[in-house]
């Protein structure tokens, strides 16, 4: 049984299926890269997983240091290999914890504060809503003054009919890559919950975006959006 998010069976399986299983997933990371300054210098980063959004915030931010928090071992044992091996050890510090218990008890990890942006992708869904709200609750008091935060998450439909229509783009997406879903899921395991992750627990974009106002976020945002799954954030 895998923790929820951690989606392939073997993590080595992770770059490879999540770019066949997710449409248009480098261009939705990339999306988050572009949304903050080439000088920013401390990010946070929740639910790093292997790595690949840590990759791009240290490209597009040539002096960033990025802590990146995630309660996988073997995820996190992963995406330090691969960082140790590109050369970039030195601007990104792993961090082993369930970034549910931060939100509700800050002092539970060594994450901190002074954060000039936080990041996620495809992380935060595996929140309840209202351990959503906690967690943006804990990421507003931990930013500095402008600070961002960007998320990529997948959202609930709007409409019933929606449902279908990001199901079918999914599976258009997946044939395109040469696959089909049934064997990409091969490749995939079940996961139950998790410390405070779930299997999804997804809200709609108007949700997310209620829930980031009453944190205390302004100038809130949606730089990019593909049928379901969306780039949001805001301001402090
Ligand atoms: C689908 S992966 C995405 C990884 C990476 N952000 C990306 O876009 O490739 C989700 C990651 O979030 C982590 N995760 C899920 N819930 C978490 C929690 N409550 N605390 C810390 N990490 C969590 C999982 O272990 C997994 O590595």
């Amino acid at each position: 049984m895998l923790f929820p998010g951690e989606v392939f069976t073997n993590t080595t399986d992770f770059d490879t299926g999540i770019r066949q299983l997710i449409p248009r997933y480098d261009e939705m990371l990339d999306a988050i890269t572009r949304c903050l300054p080439a000088t920013t210098n401390r990010i946070l980063e929740l639910g790093c997983g292997t790595g690949e959004l840590s990759f791009k915030l240290m490209k597009r931010c040539p002096s960033v240091q990025v802590v990146a928090v995630d309660y996988s071992p073997r995820m996190l044992q992963f995406a330090k290999q691969k960082i140790q091996a590109f050369g970039y050890a030195d601007r990104w510090t792993g961090i082993e914890a369930d970034f549910g218990n931060w939100a509700n008890e800050p002092t539970t990890a060594e994450i901190g504060t002074g954060f000039d942006a936080c990041v996620s992708s495809l992380a935060i869904h595996h929140l309840t809503d209202e351990m959503k709200l906690k967690l943006f609750r804990r990421i507003s008091t931990s930013l500095n003054p402008n600070g961002w935060f960007w998320n990529a998450d997948p959202i609930l439909p709007e409409l019933p009919l929606l449902k279908e229509v990001y199901q079918t783009v999914r599976e258009e997406w997946v044939q395109h890559q040469g696959t089909t879903v049934a064997e990409i899921r091969d490749r995939t395991s079940s996961s139950s919950t998790q410390g405070h992750s779930n299997p999804d627990q997804l809200a709609t974009l108007s949700a997310h975006l209620q829930m980031l106002t009453t944190a205390g976020f302004n100038s809130l945002a949606v730089p990019w959006k593909y049928y379901n799954l969306a780039v949001f954030g805001g301001c402090i």
